[in-house]
């Protein structure tokens, strides 16, 4: 049977990177006789504004059953001042909740024709391909006790705490290692073991698992500081990084703006194998729904038709195919083709829709 994908543009500029995620789609079908089971639904103020709700149940079951779900952007202006379950976002943290999706995967990768004098110190990225694989649903930002105090004194104090359970940095580890399978073979564990009581037990379960059923896998450890430094210093050292919430969400944001634009990134978040198999996964931009750039032709669609290309790899185990439209994109990069949004001197300058055609035509 084919794969059964969702698809759910949302909200913004979502629906118009989605029309050229899909033009991909098209032509794999005609030119290549590959096909999927493809339904697309509503969420976000799309919904909203037909429903009432910023997703319904039937997409919550609908992503459910599907093999993958390929998301574009939720967020608009004009349900700003809705009350906070009626704010479109809500979609995406619901989703991510009612699927489990537990690890988030944020490649950073580099194209070698947009390295320039404007980019990051071009000796230190030029080829840069790292994954980072971010904890999503557990630690310092879920952990109990939490609040707001009032001491007897009047003064107050604010509590976090980080908890991991062997059983939640075990899963997370497990999607690192067999990521780094289908990569370079390597993962970088990252945490503070040497100040905090959870980045210990951390170490620990990665290690055992590692050399339980991955010993095939190279695993090194860092201190989340020093990985810091070194994503700056010397980022092609990395391979996959694996690391808890807090960490990961420095991390992935310090290692994204390693590549230039917001416009370039996919990222996707996974949840655990189930019975039948199948893993629960969603892939999405990072960006959000540019709602400044909206309906006018200039939003960049190559993270979603590269968050396109990771559901092949990651979800499909279409190996080629994901290779096939990631070098597509690089050789429309290489020919100087750039929306607004990555333009320079000399480049030429097309639009959202002009951008999806030179990628099928590559
Ligand atoms: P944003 O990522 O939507 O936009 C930030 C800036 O980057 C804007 O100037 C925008 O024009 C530009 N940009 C983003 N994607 C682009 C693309 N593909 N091509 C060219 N330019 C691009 O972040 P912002 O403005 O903070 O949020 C806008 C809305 O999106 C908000 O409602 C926010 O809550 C939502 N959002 C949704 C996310 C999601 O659906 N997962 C993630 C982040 C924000
Ligand atoms: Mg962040």
């Amino acid at each position: 049977a084919p794969k059964k994908l969702l698809i759910l543009p949302g909200d913004g500029i979502g629906p118009e990177i989605m029309r050229e995620a899909r033009r991909i789609m098209d032509w794999m079908a005609q030119a290549r006789g590959i096909r999927f089971d493809i339904s697309e639904d509503l969420v976000g103020g799309a919904s909203l504004a037909v429903h009432g709700q910023p997703i319904t149940q039937q997409v919550i079951d609908a992503a459910r059953a599907a093999d993958a779900v390929l998301f574009g952007s939720v967020g608009d202006p004009k349900w700003a001042s809705a009350g906070f379950d009626r704010r479109p976002e809500i979609a995406i943290l619901k989703l991510r909740q009612e699927l489990g999706l537990f690890a988030n995967l944020r490649p950073a990768k580099v194209f070698d024709s947009l390295v320039d004098a404007s980019t990051l110190k071009p000796d230190v990225i030029r080829g840069l391909d790292i994954m980072i694989v971010r904890e999503t649903v557990g630690g310092i930002y879920f952990g109990t006790p939490r609040g707001i105090e009032t001491l007897p004194d009047g003064s107050r104090r604010g509590i976090n705490t980080e908890v991991y359970t062997t059983a939640e940095i075990e899963r997370v580890a497990r999607v690192a290692f067999d990521l780094a399978r289908k990569r370079d073979n390597r993962v970088c564990s990252v945490e503070k073991c040497n100040v905090m009581e959870s980045g210990l037990l951390w170490k620990e379960v990665v290690t055992a698992l590692h050399d339980r059923e991955y010993k095939d896998v190279e695993l090194s450890h860092m201190l989340a500081d020093n990985c810091a430094m070194q994503m700056v210093r010397n980022p092609r050292q990395f391979d996959v990084i694996v690391t808890g919430n807090l960490f990961g969400d420095l991390l992935s944001d310090l290692a994204s703006m390693l590549t230039g634009s917001l416009g370039m990134l996919p990222s996707a978040t996974l949840g655990a194998k189930g019975e039948d198999g199948r893993t629960p996964a969603l892939y999405e931009p990072i960006h959000g729904s540019a709602p400044d750039i909206a309906g006018q032709g200039k939003a960049n669609p190559l993270a979603q038709i590269l968050s396109f290309a990771m559901l092949l790899r990651y979800s499909f185990d279409m190996q080629e195919d994901a290779a096939m439209i990631e070098k597509a994109v690089s050789n429309v990069l290489d020919r100087g083709l750039r929306t607004p949004d990555i333009m320079s001197a000399g480049r030429t300058e097309v639009n959202t829709a002009g951008m999806g055609e030179a990628v099928v035509a590559e």
